[in-house]
């Protein structure tokens, strides 16, 4: 079965990190980050982050993995983390499409975008670790079995 989420996480991964930029640029230089460009890249990245959280979710429905050890703690971590995140974006969009004229509307929209930018850092670590330390984007069959990575720290 095909599995859309390895193509589909670097939209919201490479568009917080964009507007994140954007707006310190624009900081840094004292002017007014342009209104259209950011609610493009807000709905841009809404959309990413919401085809990430139904693609990640698909694959924990469908595609066969490992229900116990590290991996599987990651990636309930990973799961959890996924969801907040979208939470948080659609927050993100709210506060800056309907408070951004109160001062702390603006505060607040800088505030969340510092902190989802981390967030989806971590989230994009975790996703990592479970598609390549873990070797779950590998197909199904080609998972390395689980003692092998109990054994290699003591390799
Ligand atoms: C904003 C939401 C999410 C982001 C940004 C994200 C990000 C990532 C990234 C960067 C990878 C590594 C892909 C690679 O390098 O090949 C990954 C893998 C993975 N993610 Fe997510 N993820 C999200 C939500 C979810 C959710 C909700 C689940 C459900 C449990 C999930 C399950 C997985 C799984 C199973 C893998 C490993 C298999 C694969 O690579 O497809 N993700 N994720």
């Amino acid at each position: 079965m095909i599995n859309l989420h390895p193509q589909l996480v670097h939209f919201p991964v490479a568009l917080v990190t964009t507007l994140f930029f954007y707006e310190l640029w624009c900081r840094l230089r004292k002017e007014k980050s342009n209104q259209n460009t950011v609610r493009f890249l807000l709905v841009l990245l809404l959309l990413g982050a919401a085809a990430s959280v139904g693609t990640g979710w698909w694959y924990e429905e469908n595609i066969p993995h490992p229900h116990e050890g590290a991996v599987h703690a990651i990636m309930e971590w990973h799961e959890t983390l996924g969801f907040a995140a979208l939470g948080g974006f659609a927050l993100l969009c709210i506060v800056y499409f309907f408070l951004q004229d109160k001062k702390w509307g603006r505060l607040f929209y800088q505030l969340l975008l510092t902190l989802l930018l981390a967030g989806t850092g971590l989230q994009a670590y975790l996703g990592g670790e479970l598609g390549h330390t873990h070797g779950l984007s590998l197909p199904a069959g080609e998972h390395p079995p689980m003692h092998l990575h109990e054994h290699q720290g003591h390799l």
